[in-house]
C-alpha cells in the first residue's frame, strides 16, 4: 500500500534524496520548502512508481503551516522533518543583540519548522504505524562555538523535543526518531563556503575516508520509516562515517 510521506526541505540535498527513495518505493510523497521553482523542478525529475506533489511554505511561519496542512492527506504515514540548516553562518557574534539574532535564526529554521509541522500533522498520523523522523546533526551532540553554537544548540534542542514526542506517541504505535548526519557533500548546506582544505579536514575525521552522500542519510530515514523498525523509537541514528562514535 502506498504511504503518504511528507518531506520538509525536499527540494534539495538530503530531503531530495529522501523524497527520491520513497518515490521509488511507490509512495505518495509531498515535498515542502520555501522556493516553489526548486520544488517544482524536483517533483518533475523524480522517477518511480510513486507520486510527488509539492507545496511552497515557510514552515517556521504558523500561518504557512496552517495553509499547507489543510491541503495534506487526511492520513499521514511518515513525517520527515528535514528542513533547516546553518542559516546563522557568518553572522556577527559580538554581543547580546548579535547572539540573539543568530540563535533566533537557527532555532526558527531548525526547531520551529519541525515542531510546527509535526504538531499540525500528528493528529492524523496513522495509528498504529506512523513515523516521525527528524534530521538533527553531529553538531547537536559534538557542539560548536560562535554562530555554529547557535546551529548546534538548535539541533540539540530537537533531541529533547523528539524524545518527549516518542514518549507521548509510543502508546499509539507511532515511532519518533532522529537521524544525525555528519559531513554530507552534494547539498546546499555549505552555501558555497566549502573549500578543498575544509573538505579534506572533514573527510579525515571519518573512519571510512569519505564524505557522506545525501543517499547515506536517506537510507537511514527509509529504514526508520519501515514496518521493520517498529521496535525502534526514541533513538538518534548517527550517519557520520565514524566521525563521532557511539553517543
Ligand atoms: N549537509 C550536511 O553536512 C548536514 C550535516 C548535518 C545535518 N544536516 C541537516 O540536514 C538537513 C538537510 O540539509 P541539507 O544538507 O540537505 O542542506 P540543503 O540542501 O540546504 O537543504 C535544506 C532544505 O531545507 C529547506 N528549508 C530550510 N528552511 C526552511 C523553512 N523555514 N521552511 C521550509 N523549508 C526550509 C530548504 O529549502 P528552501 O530554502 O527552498 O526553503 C532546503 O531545501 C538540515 O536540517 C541540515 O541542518 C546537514
Amino acid at each position: 500500500m502506498a504511504r503518504a510521506v511528507i518531506v520538509s526541505g525536499g527540494g534539495t540535498g538530503i530531503g531530495r534524496s529522501v523524497a527520491a527513495r520513497f518515490t521509488q518505493a511507490g509512495d505518495h510523497v509531498v515535498i515542502i520548502g520555501r522556493r516553489a521553482a526548486v520544488l517544482e523542478a524536483v517533483a518533475h525529475s523524480l522517477e518511480g512508481p510513486g507520486a510527488v506533489t509539492w507545496f511552497s511554505a515557510d514552515l517556521a511561519d504558523p500561518s504557512d503551516v496552517d495553509r499547507v496542512a489543510a491541503q495534506l492527506p487526511d492520513v499521514v504515514d511518515v513525517v520527515v522533518n528535514n528542513a533547516g540548516g546553518y542559516a546563522s553562518r557568518g553572522m556577527p557574534w559580538r554581543g547580546p543583540a548579535d547572539i540573539a539574532r543568530a540563535l533566533t535564526t537557527d532555532f526558527t529554521n531548525n526547531v520551529l519548522s519541525a515542531v510546527l509541522l509535526t504538531a499540525a500533522l500528528s493528529p492524523r498520523l496513522r495509528r498504529p504505524g506512523g513515523r516521525i523522523i527528524t534530521i538533527s546533526s553531529i553538531a547537536g551532540v559534538r557542539g560548536g562555538v560562535g554562530p555554529y553554537g547557535a546551529y548546534a544548540s538548535a539541533k540539540s534542542a530537537l533531541l529533547g523535543w523528539s524524545h518527549g514526542l516518542a514518549t507521548e506517541l509510543g502508546p499509539d504505535g507511532i515511532t519518533v526518531n532522529l537521524v544525525a548526519p555528519g559531513y554530507i557533500a552534494e547539498t546546499d548546506f555549505f552555501a558555497g563556503t566549502m573549500t578543498s582544505h575544509r573538505h579534506q579536514e572533514l573527510v579525515a575525521q571519518t573512519l571510512v575516508g569519505r564524505a557522506g552522500r545525501p543517499d547515506d542519510v536517506a537510507a537511514a530515514v527509509e529504514y526508520l520509516a519501515s514496518a521493520e523498525a517498529g521496535f525502534v523509537t526514541g533513538q538518534m541514528l548517527h550517519v557520520n562515517g565514524g566521525a563521532l562514535m557511539g553517543r
